[in-house]
Parts: structure tokens; sequence; C-alpha cells
């Protein structure tokens, strides 16, 4: 009785395993999706009389975990690394010429074109076929775990076909949403009032980054698979198309756009073909991928900082409609800088509708002439910020309305300042202006500050509003009350926030820097100014000429950190934060550091690291890493391919080190 059981369950996981596979992969379904649905039910059914029969790779088992606190990290043991762009056809025939130069005996290239998806890029993890975890791309070197809702992903198989994939098999693709899924959604959260996504992307990350998988069901992602990562106990073919196609037989989806040409004219026609298929295609993309076939050749070729030297992102030009500026809004920021918005005629322009655009300084109005009232050209690409390209004056209203930067804030009515020569006008009030006080504190809240989750825009708006906070130590006195009193706020999230307060409090000192909103000091210069000085006291007490012999600090960001710290009012807030119980653990200054003084040049193609590997590296030892030979170079280290740098090294008489000199420094 039992064998029959299983006899049965085995067949219809098999059969739905196979119409997936023929549906997602293969693209010609032999069964109606009512059919598949019976099937599907039956299998549940069955599964739910035997429970004890139920595998995890079953295709009822995709979703059912319950929710995550948060998600795990996962290194990637290899880095997912990003692509350089090309935006005109001669750019992409540079590409060419830099790989035939490099490969010197070489006349020609077969590359793989694919379209560039614009979703969001994740791993899968295989270990003897059998899907074990997935994550993100996030830094490139560490993600997160994003296991149970990638295994949501009804074309993510969750076990390999046949028996031929090697036993660990890392794939790599782009986890994104189809257009049709994308409108739905939209469609829907518009008529709850809910928060609508701007484009498929974002709804894509949105989703896969939810903690519940169940969400992730419901809206119906896809995926499309173009690499490899980790690969182990086989090996997969040494081209890019091949290995494609090997990834096709294990029954993962991949694009049916890709194409095998054998040069980079033809790359340039497949570029042609696909922009004007791109409309019709059930997907969002914003360019295609041209690849160097031969994995040997892609071996030679490496990698420059981040990103591959074969391969290239050949993207679609920004789109650009006109539309009306209805009216000018100026904003203040966390500086008091004043930027003008412009608010237009809403439109759709490179796949989302815009309503906004940024106009960056008064001077910029000048130069493009720009009035209330006019017709402008209104471009955007990728995610960036929808910009103005310039009025068409021909088509000027009489009503037209000439701009001027206001003489006084829009938000505290105190003077605005426009110093000669300066692009930017600020509101002098400093955080006596709610905007700016409210900006600081977002920024001290902000995830590579203080990383207060929960403590979003609309809640810091609130607090200032209602006058609860004045600076960001004002944040650690909050009460349970005070925050639970707040419009749509209920006191689970109350204590939520109250928590992450608290968690907050254990920051490091990098964090702490950035956070307190010193002018023209961004993270690098904070974990700069925090390895230099090793504490807050000897920070505060620097002068000018200290701080600029750091070598991210110019003449005037040393002004900016001697002028913060020399204000009364900004000592106290510190005072009282550290009070409150911020605390951080003691860091290693740079001069106990193994390497601190040293300076470094690195030259030519490593086979350990990338560039900015190697550079991360030295530097977490105190070293630095300069762009240039000198005689004051502690030493030149040397890869394959080296240039003139090592010529200039030896005629200085520098110190040269090949790679395995340059490891040895790490043990
Ligand atoms: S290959 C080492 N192929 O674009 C090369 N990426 O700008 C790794 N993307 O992070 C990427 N379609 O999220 C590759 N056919 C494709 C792609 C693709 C979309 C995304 C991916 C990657 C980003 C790089």
């Amino acid at each position: 009785m039992s064998h029959d059981i299983q006899q049965q369950l085995k067949s219809l996981r098999g059969k739905l395993h196979e119409h997936n596979y023929r549906y997602y992969v293969l693209d010609e379904p032999v069964i109606s999706d009512a059919e598949y649905d019976a099937l599907f039910r039956k299998l549940q059914k069955l599964e739910i009389d035997h429970p004890e029969y139920v595998t995890p790779d079953s295709p009822t088992q995709r979703v059912g975990a319950a929710p995550l606190k948060e998600f795990a990290e996962i290194q990637h043991e290899i880095p997912m690394l990003s692509l350089d762009n090309a935006f005109s056809v001669e750019d992409v025939l540079a590409f060419n010429q830099r790989i035939l130069d490099r490969l010197k005996t070489i006349s020609s290239v077969a590359y793989v074109c694919e379209p560039k998806l614009d979703g969001l890029a994740v791993t899968l993890h295989y270990e003897k076929g059998i899907l074990k975890n997935a994550a993100t791309r996030g830094d490139g070197y560490t993600g997160e775990d994003v296991t149970e809702n990638v295994r949501t992903i009804a074309s993510v198989p969750l076990h390999l076909r046949g028996s031929d994939y090697p036993e660990v098999l890392e794939v790599r693709g782009e986890v994104y949403m189809p257009k049709k899924e994308f409108e739905l959604l939209n469609k829907r959260a518009k008529e709850k009032n809910e928060k609508i996504f701007v484009n498929p992307r974002n709804a894509a990350a949105g989703s896969l980054r939810q903690l519940d998988s169940h969400i992730t069901a419901s809206r119906h992602l896809a995926i499309y698979c173009y690499a490899t990562g980790v690969v182990k106990g086989k090996s997969m073919p040494d081209t890019q198309w091949e290995m494609l196609l090997a990834l096709k037989s294990f029954g993962f989806p991949v694009s049916p756009e890709i194409k095998l040409v054998t040069n980079i004219d033809a790359c340039l026609r497949y570029y042609d073909k696909i922009m004007h298929k791109r409309d019709t295609l059930p997907y969002e993309i914003d360019g295609v991928v041209y690849k160097v076939n031969d994995m040997h050749l892609q071996n030679k070729l490496g990698f420059v900082s981040r990103a591959p030297r074969w391969a290239v992102a050949h993207k679609f030009p920004a789109e650009e409609v006109s539309t009306i500026i209805e009216d000018i809004e100026f904003q203040v920021g966390r500086t008091g800088a004043i930027t003008p918005v412009a608010r237009l005629q809403p439109v759709f322009v490179g796949g989302v509708t815009i309503s906004n655009a940024t106009l960056h300084n008064i001077d910029e109005i000048e130069r493009k002439d720009i009035y209330i009232g006019d017709t402008v050209i209104v471009r955007r690409a990728g995610d960036v910020i929808p910009e103005i390209v310039s009025s068409i004056k021909e088509k000027r209203p009489q009503t037209a309305k000439k701009i001027k930067l206001p003489k006084h804030c829009p938000v505290c009515h105190s003077h605005i300042e426009h110093i000669e020569g300066e692009a930017i006008a600020r509101c002098t009030a400093g955080l006596f202006c709610p905007a700016q006080r409210k900006e600081a504190i977002k920024h001290f809240a902000s995830r590579r500050a203080m990383d207060i989750e929960g403590l979003g825009d609309k809640i810091v708006d609130q607090f200032v509003d209602e006058k609860l906070v004045a600076t960001i130590a004002d944040l650690y006195e909050l009460t349970l009350e005070q925050i639970a009193n707040l419009e749509r706020m209920a006191e689970k999230s109350a204590n939520n926030l109250l928590q992450a307060l608290e968690k907050s409090k254990k920051t490091t000192l990098p964090r702490f820097l950035l956070a307190l909103g010193i002018r023209e000091v961004g993270e690098a210069t904070a974990k700069q100014l925090a390895l230099h000085f090793g504490d807050l006291k000897a920070l505060t007490a620097a002068t000018e000429e200290d701080l600029q012999t750091i070598s991210d600090v110019g003449p005037v960001v040393a002004k900016h950190i001697v002028a913060f710290f020399s204000e009364k009012k900004n000592i106290h807030v510190i005072e009282k934060l550290l009070a409150a119980g911020i605390h951080w653990e003691k860091i290693k200054k740079s001069a106990s550091l193994p390497l601190s003084g040293k300076t470094y040049v690195l030259t030519g193609t490593l086979q350990s690291f990338t560039r900015d590997e190697a550079k991360e590296k030295i530097e977490a030892l105190g070293a630095k890493v300069a762009g240039s030979v000198s005689a004051k170079t502690t030493a030149v280290i040397v890869g394959a391919d080296a240039g003139s740098k090592l010529e200039k090294a030896k005629s200085l008489g520098v110190t040269i080190m090949n790679e395995k000199d340059f490891l040895k420094l790490f043990v």
C-alpha cells in the first residue's frame, strides 16, 4: 500500500516537474494550465493525506516557511561583479579593440549577446542537484539569504534534471517581474491606496526582500540565468554559449533572445534588433550584454576593479519626452542647500511616470533659460533622477513666469545666503530650521550611519513638527507613550522603534562620525578619521594642519571638521549622545597597524585579487595605496602585464614585489 502511494507521488511529481520544464525553460507546454492545476491539486491532496512522504523539493513545497525576523548574510565565495557600460557605437568598438590589443594574435572575437534584464541579480547554490540556498548580490561580496523567497519563484528548479550536473553548482541570474505582473500589482495597490512601485525592477527587489515568503509567492517573479559561480566535482563547458545550453539542460530558464555571433559588428546588429523588439518583450530590459564566448580568453582578459574586461553592457539611450513645468518649489537640504525642484505635468518616460525633476541650483535654471509654464525636454536614464535637458522657447506662453531664488527660506523664513561664485544658495538658520533639522535626523538614522530601523522619513517629520525632537540627542529620550501617540503608529511599531534606538547605541566610531553630519564628511572620510585618530577625543582636538595629513582630507574638509567641533552646541549634543549610552569598540589606530606609514603602488593584473580588493587589504593593515611611483613609495606590487610604473620603480630604485611577496604581507 505505502509503496503504491510512494509510486503515485513520484509519478505525479515527475510529471509536474516535466511540465514545468516544458513551460518555463523550453517555452513549449504540452498541457493546458487547467490540466496542470488538476495534476497539482491531486499531488497536494495525496500529500495532505500522507504528510510523511512530503519531500522538500516537491512542486508543492515552494511556500510554507514561517516569516523570518531578518535575513542572514551569505558570503559569495566568488564575488558577484558588475559590468562596465557602453553608451555608443564608439564605446563598443573601443571595448572590442581593447580586447584585440590585449589578446594580440587574434583578429576577431566571438561573442554571446544577451538581453540586459532590469531586475536584481541572485545566486542559486545547488548540492547534488538540490537547491540549498539562494542569495542576493548585496555589495558583491556579501548578500542576503533569500532562499525561502527564491523557492517561491516557479521557474527556479528545486532540483536539477538529469544526472550530468556538477556536484556543487552555483548558478547566477536575474530575478525580474514580468511587465504584466507589475501592472497588476500596481493596479491592486492603487485600489487599496497602498504604495505604488516606480518600475518593475523596484517591484522585483521589494518582492524578493520580503521576510514573509507568502508575499513573495503572490508576486509571481521570474528568473533568467546567465552565469555560474562555484562549480565542483565536474567541469562546465568552456564557452559561454555551451555553458548556457548546459544550464538549460539542467532545467534553468535561459533567455530565448541569446545569440552567438562571430564578431563585434554582429553584436551591433543584435543591439538594433533587440531595441526594436524592446516594447514587445514581456519584461523590462535596459540594454544588451556582450560576453567573450571563449572562457580561456575570458580568463586571459581578467578583471579591472569590479568588472570583467571580457564583457560590456551596451545600454539603450536615455529616453526623452516633453512636458510642462507647472511650478518650481525650493527644497531645503541637510546642510541648508536650497534646491529647486520642478513640478511637472506627469509624463511616462523610461518605464515610469514622473512628476518631479531636480534642477540642482539657480544657476542651472539661468543657464537652461527655464520659466514656469515652459515646455521642456525631460530625460531619464536607468535609475537616475530625471533631468530637465532644455526648454523649448518657441512654445513659451505669454504667462510664463521667470524663476527667482527666494530671499527667505521657504520653511523657516530665515535669510538665504548666495555667495558670489558659489553654485549653492543656503538657508542660514542651521539646525534652527526645521527642514535642516529633519534632514539631519534622517541622515543620523540612515542605514550607513546609526542604522535605526523603523525611523522613516514620515516619523521624523512628525517628531520635529510635534516638537518632540529638536536635536539628534533627543531621539534617545523619547518615551513609548510619545512614540505611540504619533499618527498611524501602533504600539507594536512604537516598541520596535524603541528597541531599534536601543540597538543603535552599540555602533562603531566611523558610523558615529558619519552620523554627526559634518559637512563633506562621507563614509570614506569618516573611516579614515577614525583610523587616524583612534578616538573621538583626539579628533575633536585636531587642528586643520593635523587633519590635512590624512590622504582624504583637503583644506575645505579640514575647515568644516574644525568648525563643527568648535561649535559648543555640537559638543553638547555629542556629550548627550554619549551619556545616553552610545558606545563603540576601541579601534586600532593606524599607527599601531603593521603597515602604517607605508605606501604601496599596484601595477598589472594580480591573480588572487582585483585591484580594489588588493587596495582594501593593504589599507586594512594601515598602509596607503598610491596611484603613481615616487621615491617615497615603499614598494611597487607587480602583477602580469605591468607597464610604465614598473619601469619607473626600477629607475628610482624602489623595492619591487611580485604577487607571492605581496601575499606574504598578510600571513
Ligand atoms: S553578467 C561578471 N548578464 O547587470 C558579469 N548581468 O551591471 C556579471 N544583468 O549585476 C553579470 N542581465 O544584475 C550579466 N545577461 C546578463 C545580465 C546581467 C542583467 C545585471 C546583473 C548584474 C548587472 C551588472
